[in-house]
């Protein structure tokens, strides 16, 4: 007999009275000398399927039935369970799939998360992860689907790249001969001349100007896939691979990037409290209190925007004691944002120009000279979640703003015609994946919203 999902079982009244055939692993048991009871999860769903055995009914529990882990085929007449009405299995047979010995790793009892951090492979098991790989399965569909709606076309960019998005200098190599030994060579050119590509390459750290690429001919695009950065910093919302949603947008000037950036935010953690209420309520009882209140504030309100410039008065003027001084110019840093979405407005903000020397070479210059027409996202709980600008349109300005920062201009041929060859008024953004599923689910920890962390140090 076909299978049928536990998710179906609990949503579907029409299995009541009828035998059916379930699969799944043993979350908890309890045997004694009249009944025995599993607690069944095939992780389609987070409730776990009662299976009842009824021993004086001729009901039989296997001997490896009864073990926390072991996979089980169950066949067995639906029925609902006396105290809350939720389905149950009078189990009929029990087949072991796949045994499991004492020493599995997922006891009955809660276990912290930075244990559980050590085995990923065995912590997708819990309810916390299915909760969470099914909210971003749920809001990557909500992503694709609020883009697709409105036209914008899905881009697929290359990881593999010759240029350095953010200039940032974390970029990963990617070289077939290893790294030059020092001194041995000219340059660095020289050395690469010989590597697969015939010049140095690395791990893209965004997909943006390969984006701009094609919204120059698209008009709006998006993409959405892994970014990569060897950043040395060990937080609790840095990960050296993430996944990362950019739209680019032609004619488009910062208001309208920061009117997408808030009706998609708002959008998807709409989709995703409809689609998902049961881990909404885990969320909420285990990780954060308040959840639902605040991200439904989040939806019916307007996002605050802020500029750079009264940020810092208000940061100054603030009554606490920061780690890192505040002066105009400076970048800010966590407690600092944290300070004005948390304690100041309460709920997500926009910041909006920033000086040109904190920002990337490719963002609008505003007419004061010292400020660019750039974007974060700040929001309460983890910090900046979007980063984003309307970008320097005029290729005069982008060569000088290079060039101010020493770069290739050779590297960056392509990117420079598209300012020569019908440069429009144009802008975009890049939404970190991981940074808005720890908003949407409370996860504090950004190694704990996704499947295998890639941090300093750590590449299980
Ligand atoms: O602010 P960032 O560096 O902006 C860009 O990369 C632009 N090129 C985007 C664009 O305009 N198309 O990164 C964008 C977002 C950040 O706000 C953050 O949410 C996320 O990407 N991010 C990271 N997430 C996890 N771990 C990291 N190491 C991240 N670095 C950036």
């Amino acid at each position: 007999m076909k299978h049928i999902d536990v998710r179906d079982i609990f949503e579907d009244k029409e299995y009541l009275g009828k035998t059916v055939t379930v699969c799944g692993w043993v979350r908890t048991a309890r045997d004694s000398k009249n009944m025995a009871f599993l607690a069944l999860n095939d992780g389609t769903t987070l409730n776990h399927l009662q299976i009842v055995i009824d021993k004086n009914a001729g009901g039989v529990l296997p001997a490896e039935a009864g073990k926390l882990g072991a996979s089980l085929k169950v066949e067995g007449v639906v029925v609902e369970n006396v105290n809350d009405g939720s389905p149950e299995i009078n189990a009929e047979k029990i087949e072991v799939l796949g045994k499991c010995p004492d020493d599995y790793p997922l006891q009955k009892k809660f276990q912290k998360l930075e244990t559980l951090r050590e085995k990923p492979h065995i912590r997708v098991r819990t309810n916390t992860f299915n909760a969470v790989l099914r909210v971003r399965s749920v809001m990557a569909a909500a992503i694709h689907r609020f883009f697709q709606e409105r036209g914008y076309v899905y881009v697929n960019t290359p990881l593999i790249t010759g240029s350095d998005c953010e200039g940032a200098g974390e970029m990963f190599k990617v070289t077939t001969i290893g790294y030059p030994e020092p001194g041995k060579y000219q340059n660095e050119e020289e050395y690469y001349a010989d590597d697969f590509f015939g010049q140095k390459a690395g791990l893209s750290v965004s997909g943006q100007l390969e984006g701009e690429v094609a919204a120059m001919a698209m008009g709006k695009i998006y993409t959405f896939g892994p970014s990569f950065r060897a950043e040395n910093s060990n937080t609790l919302r840095h990960v050296a691979e993430f996944w990362h949603v950019e739209p680019e947008v032609a004619f488009a000037e910062l208001p309208d990037v920061i009117e997408i950036a808030e009706e998609m935010i708002k959008y998807i953690l709409r989709d995703y409290m409809e689609k998902c209420p049961d881990e909404l309520k885990f969320f909420e009882q285990r990780f954060e209190k308040g959840l639902t209140e605040k991200l439904r504030n989040v939806i019916d309100n307007d996002f605050e925007i802020v500029d750079y410039t009264d940020a810092i008065e208000l940061l100054k003027k603030a009554d606490v004691d920061f780690e890192f001084p505040v002066e105009w110019g400076c970048d800010l840093q966590s407690e600092h944002e944290r300070y004005i979405t948390e304690k100041v407005y309460k709920k997500p903000v926009f910041l909006i120009n920033y000086p040109k020397e904190i920002k990337s070479f490719y963002m609008k210059q505003n007419p004061d000279g010292k400020t660019v027409a750039a974007t974060d996202l700040l929001v309460p709980g983890v910090g900046e979640i979007i980063g984003g600008s309307e970008r320097e349109a005029d290729y005069d300005k982008l060569v000088a703003a290079m060039k101010a920062r020493g770069m290739n201009l050779d590297a960056y041929k392509d990117y420079l015609d598209l300012r020569k060859y019908g440069s429009v008024p144009h802008g975009g953004f890049g939404l970190g994946f991981e940074r808005v599923i720890m908003y949407a689910t409370g996860m504090a920890n950004i190694r704990d919203v996704i499947l295998y962390p890639r941090t300093v140090g750590s590449i299980r």
